[in-house]
Parts: C-alpha cells; sequence; structure tokens
C-alpha cells in the first residue's frame, strides 16, 4: 500500500447510517454501488452519500443531514436543484407526451437558443449525454476529413467514447481495441510547440484536435493567454477540425460558452451538463459546411430515439430563457468571487499549501504547493489531505466532489450567506487538515 493510500485509510470517515447500510445493499447489485465511476467514494474513503432531495442550493441526505451543494450534480445544476419554471416546463412536456420519435417544437426552440447564444455553431444536433456528443463530432471530424487521427489533451476528459479514453490517466480503459487507441495522440496542455510538432509530425493525418479550453478534471485549469487562439490557428492552417469540449463550460461561464469568454471560434463545440437544466442531455454543433455532412442528408451515421425529446428539450429552453437575463450571470460571477475573496486571505494566513483556481462559477480547492496548469502538475496534488479534508466537510455539512481533481460547481441559488457559511466551514476543516500530522 502506498504511503498516500495508508494516509487515507487513516482518516476518520463520515458515517450517516441510513446511506452507509444503503450503499453496502447497492454495491450488491450494481458494481462499486454506482452508475458511473466519478460518484464513488474510492478516492476519499468511506461510503458514499444517498440524496434525497435537492433544492436551491442544498442537497438533503436520507439521514437527515443537509448540505450546501458544490457538487452541481458534476455540472448540470447551474441554476440549482429544482428551478421552479424548469420544473414546471418538464411536467408539462411529460403530460404532452415525453417521446414523440417525430420532430417537435421544443427541438426547434431550442436549436434557436442555442445557435443565437453560440454564434460558432451555425447547426446542432441533440443527443443524450456529453459522451455521445464527444462520439459523434469526433466522427463527423473523421469524416468530414477522410483522416483518422485525433490529438487530445493530458488531463482532459472527454467522456467514455473509445476514441477518447486515452485521456483521463495516459493509459486506455480495458476493452478499448488498440488499434483505436493507436489513432488518438495525447499532448500536453497548455504547450503550443508540442501541439505543433504534433500536427507538423502527422501531415495530413490529423481529423481532429479535441480540447476542453477550460480543463476541469487535473483541478481547474484555464488556458494560458492566447493558448486557444494559438492553437485554433494551427489547426486551420492544417486543415484539422478543431473541437471545443464545452460540455462543462457551456452555457456555466458564460451564456456563450468558454468561446466567447476566450474569443475564440472552433469548428466544432459539444455540450451536455447544463445545456438540459438537469435533463439527460448532450449536444454538437458548428459550422454549416460541416455539420451537413451527416446523415440523412451526408454521409456520416448518428443517431437516437430519445435525442432532442420534448422533455429534455424544455429543460434547456427554460435555462435557456431564464439565463438571457445577465443578472444570473452577475449573480453566480459575485458569490463565486466571494468564495475566493473569503478563503485566500486564510490561506495566505496560514500559508497553507492549497491553491484557488477559478473560471467562473468552475472551481478547485487544490492542496498543492504550487497551481496546476497542467497534468503532470496535477500529480503533485496531496490526495491523502484531500480525502481528510473532504470528510471534515461533510460533517459540517458541505458536498464536494469526491475527488481532489475534479471541478467544483456554484449555482445561481448560492447565496451570499451560503458562501460565507462555507467560508467558514472550509476554513476550520483546513485548520484541522493542516493540524493533524497523519502525513508526513
Ligand atoms: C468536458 C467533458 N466532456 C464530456 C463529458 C462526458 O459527459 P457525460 O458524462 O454527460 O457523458 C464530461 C463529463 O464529465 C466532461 O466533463
Amino acid at each position: 500500500m502506498t504511503s498516500q493510500a495508508q494516509a487515507i485509510n487513516s482518516v476518520e470517515v463520515f458515517n450517516a447510517p441510513k446511506s452507509q447500510a444503503f450503499s453496502r445493499e447497492i454495491e450488491k447489485l450494481i458494481p462499486g454501488g454506482v452508475d458511473s465511476p466519478f460518484r464513488s467514494f474510492k478516492e476519499v474513503g468511506g461510503h458514499t452519500i444517498f440524496f434525497n432531495r435537492g433544492e436551491g442550493s442544498k442537497l438533503y441526505d436520507l439521514d437527515g443531514n443537509t448540505y450546501i451543494d458544490y457538487l452541481g450534480a458534476w455540472g448540470p445544476a447551474i441554476l440549482g436543484y429544482c428551478h421552479p419554471a424548469v420544473v414546471e416546463a418538464c411536467q408539462s412536456a411529460v403530460a404532452a407526451g415525453p417521446v414523440f420519435g417525430a420532430p417537435h417544437l421544443n427541438e426547434l426552440r431550442l436549436a434557436q437558443l442555442l445557435t443565437e447564444a453560440v454564434p460558432s455553431v451555425e447547426m446542432v444536433r441533440f443527443v443524450n449525454s456529453g459522451t455521445e456528443a464527444v462520439m459523434s463530432a469526433v466522427r463527423l471530424a473523421r469524416g468530414f476529413t477522410g483522416r483518422e487521427r485525433i490529438v487530445m489533451f493530458e488531463g482532459c476528459y472527454h467522456g467514455h467514447s473509445d476514441s477518447v479514453l486515452a485521456s483521463r490517466s495516459h493509459s486506455s480503459s480495458a476493452g478499448v481495441p488498440q488499434g483505436i487507441s493507436d489513432n488518438t495522440l495525447l499532448v500536453p496542455y497548455n504547450d503550443l510547440a508540442a501541439l505543433k510538432h504534433c500536427i507538423d509530425s502527422n501531415p495530413d493525418g490529423i481529423a481532429a484536435v479535441i480540447i476542453e479550453p477550460v480543463a476541469g478534471s487535473m483541478g481547474v485549469v484555464p488556458p494560458a493567454e492566447g493558448y486557444l487562439q494559438a492553437v485554433s490557428g494551427l489547426c486551420t492552417a492544417s486543415g484539422v477540425v478543431l473541437i471545443f469540449d464545452e460540455v462543462l463550460t457551456g452555457i456555466r461561464v458564460a451564456r456563450g460558452g468558454a468561446q466567447s469568454l476566450y474569443g475564440v471560434k472552433p469548428d466544432l463545440t459539444c455540450f451536455g451538463k447544463a445545456l438540459g437544466g438537469g435533463m439527460a442531455i448532450g449536444a454538437y454543433g458548428g459550422r454549416r459546411e460541416i455539420m451537413e455532412h451527416l446523415e440523412p442528408i451526408g454521409k456520416v451515421y448518428q443517431a437516437g430515439t430519445f435525442s432532442g425529446n420534448p422533455v429534455t428539450m424544455a429543460g434547456g429552453i427554460a435555462t435557456l430563457e431564464l439565463l438571457s437575463d445577465s443578472t444570473f450571470y452577475e449573480h453566480l460571477e459575485a458569490v463565486s468571487r466571494r468564495l475566493f475573496e473569503g478563503l485566500q486571505p486564510e490561506i495566505d494566513r496560514h500559508g497553507w499549501p492549497v491553491q484557488l483556481q477559478r473560471v467562473g462559477s468552475m472551481f478547485s480547492l487544490i492542496i498543492a504547493d504550487r497551481p496546476v496548469l497542467n497534468y503532470r502538475d496535477s500529480l503533485r496534488i496531496d490526495s491523502a489531505r484531500f480525502a481528510h479534508l473532504y470528510h471534515e466537510l461533510l460533517r459540517s455539512g458541505i458536498y464536494l466532489p469526491p475527488s481532489a481533481v475534479d471541478a467544483a460547481a456554484i449555482s445561481c441559488a448560492h447565496s451570499f450567506d451560503d458562501i460565507d457559511q462555507s467560508v467558514e466551514k472550509v476554513s476550520i476543516a483546513l485548520k484541522k487538515v493542516f493540524a493533524d500530522k497523519f502525513i508526513s
């Protein structure tokens, strides 16, 4: 056992008896007790928490505990949980017929709203998850260019389709054919020379470069100044399709996504998460010339029984309509800033090795001696101390992603009072973590 693993084992884990009992029960039927491995507590130890309600900025568990939520359901909950307008829109759509398998007006309306919000998206296809959006965009780029290889960046996450599974830990998942991994090239994030070298070494070979414009799975890592523009320039010069994976950043960091924040126009963009207002959604879109390669007008196949269903579309419409009022983003920025402005002086005063990294309402609280700018830096994160912090925060009623590297999220429903309470709770928890000498 590594010293980090030993240290995690020695953490006094949070205990919620009902959740603990059900997590044992569910593990007998669902592998690891979760339908997505991110949700497990493998990294932090202890048992998972079973929630039975979410409202606004709060989550409520089976044991009667209340948490200020910074998971945001891994991204979708930009309005917090159960915004009345979203609930009502979805309920009406269910009552009118939850799926037709034929076009309807909700699809048209959400396509209009999305293409208005993100001008690089001239045409769009709705799917059911971020994974599907990325898988389809990569296939489309390959079909459009007639090339096979794609380039992605170490530490970026693009869902679980075979072509992009080299992302998370350098090694592909078991079960991905070698022939598919061979067509995925990995380069470091925020390193332009490495990307240029990769593209130059594969003349006529690269179909697409896919990038998270703000990385969210190795700590929140913003692009270096001018980096995305330069990536776009390299792609254009070589006829490579530039795909922005905005599954996490889309709608969240700005209405027009990270591309509006940094002033870069990709060829294709993938969406998911916040776009559906809590309903299962994905979407990909971009230049008309490329999108017109999709069946039934082109030769690239992609389909889906539930794609663009009326309920999901209703959730998306309600969300985008609400967010057309800019005061939502102003509030989101104000509460996000207040969290950091509250915590940073505490961190400085104690000299704790804690890095606060944030773009808009995506943030990470990283226990490391210096900021994380790429995947290699993220390996310096002290996951044992994070595990300790995690359980202290659960005890005090704060729910973060159970991972030292994945982005936490703030919602429009967070109040200044939520934030002030959080600053106090996190400061107390950090004091405990750095007072304990359980790790050398
Ligand atoms: C940037 C990014 N792309 C793609 C995905 C995959 O989305 P989904 O989990 O909806 O399949 C995720 C999910 O975490 C993501 O963060």
